[in-house]
This record gives C-alpha cells, structure tokens and sequence, in this order.
C-alpha cells in the first residue's frame, strides 16, 4: 500500500487534499465485539498504512470480558489479518499497529475504570504525544450510551481537555434510540453532558463511496437536475438486500427488526440524499439542512390504509446453492413465536413542489438472493407512441440505476433500434463502473472515510439530532401499529427469494413492478 506523501495537518471540512489529524487518542467502548474486530479496527490499521493517522495514535479498548493489552492485541492482530484477508508480506507491520492499542475491562458501570480510563489518557498525553484529543467511540448495545455518557461527564473526561486547544467528541453508533420517545430521550441524555458539535452519530452507509457521490452525481453535473422531479419521474425505488440471515444477532434483531435495523438509518438517508434540494454551499450544515428539510416534508403514513402503504415480512426456511437455511423463528435466540420483521416494503410521498406525489417505494430485507442496494429512477413513459405502425405496441419508460454496491456504478436505459431492414424497438442500457474508471477503488469499508472525518472534525457525512427526530416522526406510528396487530398482517417468504409475494402485490396495485436487481 502506497504512503499518501501530500498528507498535512489540518483541520477543515472535506478538501481535495489527503488530510491528516491532530495526534489523538480514540476509545472504543464494546471493543469485544464484532463491529470492533470486523470493522473498525481494521478501518484504522487501513488508515494507518495510507499514512493517515497521526503520530503517536492510540487506541483503548473498552468492555467487560476480560483482556490484558497483550491478549487483545492478539486478538485485534488476528481480526485484522482477518478481515483485510491481508498477505503474511503485511503481518509484520499490523503486529507494529497493534502495539500503540491497550484494553481497560470496564462493565461500563464502574466509575473506577473511568478513573483508570482518564489516567491512561493523560499518561499516553505525555508518552505518545496525543495532546489531549480524544475520540470515544460508542460501540456497546444502546442501552449503555446513557451510563456510559454520564461516567464520562462525571470523571471530566467530556470537556475537552483544554479549551480551544483540544478537541473531544463522540461517535454513537445506531441504532439511536428505538421509537421517537426514546431517541429523544437518548438525545437528551447525551446532550446534557455532550455539545451537539462534539457528537457524530454514525450511519456508515453515508461513508460509502456510492453514497458520497450521489451529491457530485446531483449537483456536479448540469444535465441531470432538469429533470430530477415530479415532471419527469414517474417513481424512485430504493432497494437494499441482504443474503445473510441475523447471523448471531438474534437478541438485538428480536429488539430491532428491519425497519429499525436498515430503514430508519441507511434506507432514508438514501432517500434524503437523492431527494434534498441543492444546499447553499457544500460544507457540513447547510448539507445537513438541506437533508432534514426533505425529511420533514414526507407525508405521514395513514395508518388506516397501512396496506397500501407497508408490507412486512419474514424468513422461513429455504435453500441456497443445495445448502438449506433455517428460518428466522429458528434462529439462535429468536422467539419460536417471534413477530419480528425481516424484510419491509413502504411506500412514501414527498410533500413539496419537487416531489408531490411521486411514490417512493423503499424495500430491505435479508435472507433474500443476494446483497445488492440499488436505487432505481424511473422516469415517466414517452407521452406518445410514434411506432405504433410498425407493430411496436409498447415502449419501456427510461429508467437510471444506481448501483451503490457491489459493482459500484450506474446505468441508464434506453431504448434502441434492433440494428436491420425492420423497424424494431428494444431497451438497452448505457454504462459507467467505477472499476473501469478509476480502476481497483479502496478494498474500504466506508468506517475508514467516517473515522477519518470524525478526527478532522468533519461531520458533514454524520447525522444530526433534527435528522434522526424526524426519521422517528415517520416510522414510530408504523412500527406501533405493527407491534399492536402482532403476527395479523405478518406475511412470510422462504429465504432465498426476493420477499413475501404480498411485496409484489403492494408494487403491482400500483400498476409497477419491483426492478429487476
Ligand atoms: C448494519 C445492520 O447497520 O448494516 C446490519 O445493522 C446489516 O444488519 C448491515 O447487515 C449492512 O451493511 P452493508 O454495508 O453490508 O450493506
């Protein structure tokens, strides 16, 4: 891997330039788990071969099961190797990364390891040259954001440590609270202790390269914007599948479900970003602005047509590739009797003078043919068939997919001649990969971009309070009236296949189909 040699320290919003932080130190609450040995640590060691990370950087690993530094550095080295699936040519320099990472145990409750937390701190102040700027990085279960928050506040380890000089914020991981009530009282507790400028709550679809070039797509081109709105497009569908199941996650999927788990975060900030108005300037408020003014114009559910408007579902058993798959009620710590939902379909309006009464339909599931997110504009059909007289008896509406992953890209079709003597009509599509462009993009898992940001300073790519409010606003009333119905209403589908059939039927009332992925 290339050193990136332009790298500067600096401190702005996101520039052309390879940006390099302050020195710091970051820990990681919840540092046993998953998200810790899959992602984010590999993240840094991505971060640190790219030259990226400051001098002296380090990490402290928090969490209750017991570690000695070197045990979890052990296991960090063997998560990196892991997960990067990097040649033995690299091991030599992931064992040297490793070395700057320490563990507290700490069953988040106990204000003495906050103790032992600060004092390690400020010891690798003065050792490692991290001056002061921390980085703590919520990733336990939610139910600990609060008493973790408090501790810091209490040992003084919220303040940064020397006004104006030092920075400290903190990264919060989703799911941010589970309905509207509790997402505000999660804020209300982070807040009391925390600014709102220190605090970056984490979506790291917005960190994905697709995802980050949906406002450059937008807004960096002339062509497009004309006709991105109600006169042109007949609908949008966003799509994000997943052939996994809950995999060992049942106890927090049984708690969440899909529309939390996907919709409430990724799927609306993907609606967000392919429907906001072009923002004044590009710099991180008036993006964020911009994006929570669409949020507010999305028309409530009507709850008394709930049909027409959602369908949720849930995997059975089924078969992939010979290997059969159990069904989610069967899944570890799942209830036998769970109600829980594996795959939702909505549809939304926008109420404002772009979008008025263009449908969007947003659909996520697991357990379905393969992980594929896609966001399909369809546009309206040519409003006069010309080649009637040649037996042409219909003609494809155009339609622009997004592909945000994998084969990150985009295609728009068309219709063609069928080349000869007849007159004959067929959709072909015009493409761009960003392989073939750019060839080989970053082997990155988006917490590289987002990590980076948040040491930078930068929350343009993180979501503010206003954001998440208004994202519960719309989908509490939803997911209560789920929760009351029970299992009346829950249709089911074998995993495997692309949702329950009652999805399809929801799209076809309509008189359109679910795109093809
Ligand atoms: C996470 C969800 O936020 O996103 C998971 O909690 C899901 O359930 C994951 O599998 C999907 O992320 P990606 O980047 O693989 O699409």
């Amino acid at each position: 891997m290339t050193k990136l040699k332009e790298a500067t320290h600096v401190q702005a919003e996101k520039s052309a330039e390879h940006r390099v932080p302050a020195p710091c130190a970051m820990v990681i609450f919840g540092a046993s788990g998953d998200l810790t040995e899959r992602k984010l640590v590999p993240a840094l060691y991505y971060l640190s071969r790219a030259g990226l990370l400051p001098d002296g950087f380090s990490v402290i690993g928090c969490a209750k099961t017991q570690y000695t530094d070197e045990s979890f550095r052990d296991k960090m080295q063997k998560a990196v190797k892991k997960y990067l699936d990097l040649p033995d040519s690299d091991h030599e320099a992931v064992n040297a990364f490793t070395r700057d990472v320490h563990y507290i145990s700490d069953d988040f409750g106990d204000a003495k390891a906050y103790d032992q937390l600060k004092k390690l701190l400020d010891q690798l102040d003065q050792q490692r040259g991290t001056s002061g700027n921390r980085l703590f990085y919520l990733a336990t279960p939610p139910s600990f954001f609060p008493v973790i928050v408090n501790h810091l506040g209490a040992v003084g380890l919220a303040e940064p440590k020397e006004q104006n000089k030092t920075w400290t914020r903190i990264v919060i991981e989703k799911p941010f609270g589970r309905d509207l009530q509790s997402a505000r009282e999660l804020n209300q507790a982070v807040t009391s202790v925390f600014k709102e400028d220190q605090i970056y709550r984490i979506d790291h679809y917005l960190g994905k390269e697709t995802v980050q070039n949906l406002l450059v797509f937008r807004f960096g081109n002339g062509i497009f914007e004309p006709f991105w709105n109600r006169r042109y497009i007949d609908h949008v569908q966003i799509a994000v599948a997943e052939e996994i199941g809950v995999e060992n996650r049942g106890a927090y999927y049984e708690e969440a479900g899909l529309v939390r788990d996907m919709i409430q975060n990724h799927v609306l900030s993907l609606l967000s970003l392919i429907t906001m108005e072009p923002p004044a300037i590009f710099d991180a408020r008036a993006v964020r602005d911009e994006k929570a003014k669409v949020m507010r114009a999305i028309r409530p559910i009507p709850l008394d047509r709930l049909s027409e408007y959602a369908v949720r579902g849930q995997y059975v058993e089924g078969w992939t590739d010979g290997n059969k798959l159990p069904a989610y009620r069967s899944e570890p710590k799942v209830s036998p009797q769970s109600t829980t939902e594996t795959y939702a379909a909505l549809k939304l309006f926008i109420d404002n003078w772009r979008w008025a009464d263009v449908p969007f339909y947003l659909r996520s599931g697991k357990r379905l043919p393969k992980r594929i997110s896609e966001i399909t504009i369809k546009f309206r059909r040519a409003p006069h068939l010309l080649f009637k007289g040649t037996g042409t008896t219909s003609i494809e509406p155009n339609h622009l997919s997004i592909h945000i992953q994998p084969d990150e890209g985009m295609s728009l079709m068309f219709n063609a001649k069928i080349p000869g003597t007849t007159m004959q009509i067929r959709p072909v599509t015009m493409e761009f990969h960003y392989e073939d462009a750019f060839g080989q993009t970053p082997p990155t898992t988006a917490y590289e971009t987002l990590l980076l940001d948040c040491m930078l300073g930068d929350p343009m790519l993180f979501t503010r309070d206003d954001f998440v409010d208004l994202a519960w606003e719309v989908l509490t009333p939803l997911l209560n009236r789920w929760k009351e119905d029970g299992k009346k209403g829950l249709s089911f589908y074998e995993s495997g296949t692309w949702g329950p059939p009652e999805a399809d039927a929801f799209i076809e009332r309509d008189g359109r189909k679910w795109q093809e992925l």
